[in-house]
């Protein structure tokens, strides 16, 4: 099977690159960026021969030029493979073959232009038919790299450095609006370069220039569905658990159910023990849905642990979003080792989680391990979960997928629309979803507000089309009117977003009518409730949930 290789020197979008080779039917494969690339790497996955086709070399948050910056293995160079610089990657070959890289005076964030074989504007970009006549010996790969682009476009930045020298035989073929160059490709090597990021949704045409490098430079055949992503895991699974108990973690998001699945689908049924805990933390009547959809899928060994108290004991008085993580990570674990005492596996029980990849990066365990923290995800860091990952005893089948793929998989092995369209429900519950101190009242409160949000969203015709609509509460009392007695009520905020992957969002466009009225029957029914707000934040610069 043909695949692409993906250096990750640590860009929080370096995972959405191989994704998008996936989503084009290219298998792809995402490596720490100063892997040694020995054969192995270069020709096997374990399953017969694969044939690398072509390198990517990822963006990073360091600079070329720092020690921090990673440095490919210099191999890559004289393997003659077609290879992608995207942001740091273009700099990095740049300033490995010896050309200069250096700091912008201020950072260029955001959606940027960008100009193609505009003669006019820059006098060392060639035209299409410049390129094919022209006595270059990669005229033809350049022409076909080229044909993936617009004219002009809008394309997706976030870089401090830009390169200043082009190494010998790179050229300039695409500058943006800001006078820096944006596509660059070497003259007589399959080399090529972006100072944007075409893997990011944001980038007009990104999907257009991936596959021209990917189909038109690469020459990759697609041969890569998700039907064989269960048949890897099948296999993997099978090799690594044996005949060995699995004890998967279920929150009640997607995630976790889908994992279940999947656990269900490829081992016996036996020996998948699935443990719930009820937290306390749960949306409106989440543990019966759980257990019904859980039961229906096949499960035998179902473990619903009732927990509220125990947690909301631990968050009480902890206001600050990284304690109340910790708190509530900790007492998972807690809770989880007593019970699964309690059930009496051996020892040689393995742990699964329904971790998706988006969890590991923004933990900073991205891949490369160069990703910089953002937020202690509960499911990623714990002692236990380390431990376990040190024996080589964690199993997490959907580390490597997004939310969307995750989706597609689970439709695939047989779980229900309605389960498989819920939208994402983080691992801590709505304690992120509480501003400052946890109580009952307050869970109580953002339950019935939740339900009849997500309610009135699927009555309206709205859910589907969000990729994640939630309440949250705010730490703020404001004085309203309730017949003619004065109220000092909660302040509840609505979300509403759309995303591909959770890795970008914008704020979902409601029309204006349906607000008003949702907002008036959340103040009319839920008494505590006095006023309601709408986020209309994009990620970045906030993040999705509001913590
Ligand atoms: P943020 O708020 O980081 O959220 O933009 C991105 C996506 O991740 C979900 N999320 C979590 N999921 N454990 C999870 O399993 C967590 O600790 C966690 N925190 C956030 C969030 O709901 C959104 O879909």
């Amino acid at each position: 099977m043909d695949k692409i290789i993906v250096l990750d020197f640590g860009s929080q979008t370096t995972q959405l690159i191989g994704r998008r080779i996936r989503d084009m039917g290219v298998y792809s494969e995402v490596i720490p960026g100063d892997t040694p690339l020995t054969d192995e790497i270069l020709n096997s996955n374990g399953k017969g021969p694969d044939k690398v086709r072509g390198i990517i070399l990822s963006g990073s948050p360091e600079s070329v030029y720092t020690k921090e910056g990673a440095v490919p293995d210099q191999k890559i160079y004289t393997l003659g493979l077609p290879l992608l610089g995207i942001c740091y990657g273009l700099q990095r070959m740049n300033y490995d073959q010896s050309g200069k890289v250096e700091p912008l005076s201020k950072r260029e964030y955001g959606r940027i232009g960008v100009k193609i074989n505009s003669k006019n504007s820059i006098t060392n970009i060639i035209t299409n038919s410049d390129v094919k006549n022209s006595n270059t010996v990669n005229s033809d790969l350049v022409a076909r790299f080229l044909a993936g682009f617009a004219p002009s476009f809008t394309a997706w930045m976030s870089h401090g450095d830009t390169l200043t020298t082009l190494a010998d035989g790179f050229r300039e073929y695409g500058i943006s609006d800001t006078g820096y160059p944006a596509v660059v490709i070497h003259d007589t090597k399959p080399w090529f370069g972006l100072q944007f990021h075409p893997e990011v949704t944001h980038c007009e045409g990104g999907d257009e220039i991936l596959k021209a490098f990917v189909f038109g430079v690469c020459g990759a055949t697609a041969g890569w569905t998700m039907e064989q992503y269960v048949e890897e895991v099948r296999a993997s699974l099978a090799k690594r658990v044996g005949n060995n108990p699995v004890l998967l973690l279920i929150s009640g998001g997607v995630d976790s159910t889908v994992a279940g699945a999947l656990l269900l689908k490829t081992l016996k049924s036996d020996q998948v023990h699935l443990m719930y805990m009820d937290t306390g933390l749960m949306r409106k009547d989440e543990t019966k849905t759980v257990k019904t959809t859980l039961e229906k899928l096949g499960a035998r060994h179902l473990h619903i642990i009732y927990c509220e108290e125990e947690f909301l004991g631990a968050l009480k008085g902890l206001e600050e979003p990284e304690a109340k993580r910790r708190a509530i990570g900790d007492l998972f674990i807690t809770i989880q080792e007593r019970e699964v005492a309690r059930l009496g596996l051996p020892d040689s029980y393995f742990l699964a989680q329904g971790t998706l990849y988006t969890d590991l990066i923004e933990s900073g365990k991205g891949v490369g391990k160069k990703a910089h923290l953002i937020k202690s995800h509960h499911n990623v860091g714990s002692p236990l979960v380390d431990a376990k990952r040190k024996l080589g005893r964690i199993i997490e089948p959907l580390d490597k997928l997004y939310k969307d793929e995750v989706r597609r998989l689970g439709r695939i092995i047989g779980v229900d629309e309605e389960v498989v369209c819920r939208h994402p429900f983080p691992g801590p519950g709505l304690a992120v979803r509480i501003l400052g101190e946890v109580t009952k009242e307050k869970c109580d409160i953002l339950r019935d507000a939740d339900a009849l949000y997500i309610e009135e969203l699927k009555r309206r015709g709205f859910y589907d089309e969000i990729w994640q609509a939630f309440a949250v509460l705010l730490p703020i009392r404001s004085v309203g009117v309730a017949g003619d007695v004065r109220k000092y009520g909660w302040v509840l905020a609505l979300r509403a977003i759309t995303s591909a992957d959770g890795m970008t969002a914008d704020v979902y466009p409601f029309p204006t009518k349906d607000l008003l009225e949702i907002s008036t029957l959340i103040t009319n029914t839920v008494k505590d409730i006095g006023r309601v707000t709408y986020d209309i934040s994009s990620k970045p610069p906030a993040t999705i949930e509001w913590e």
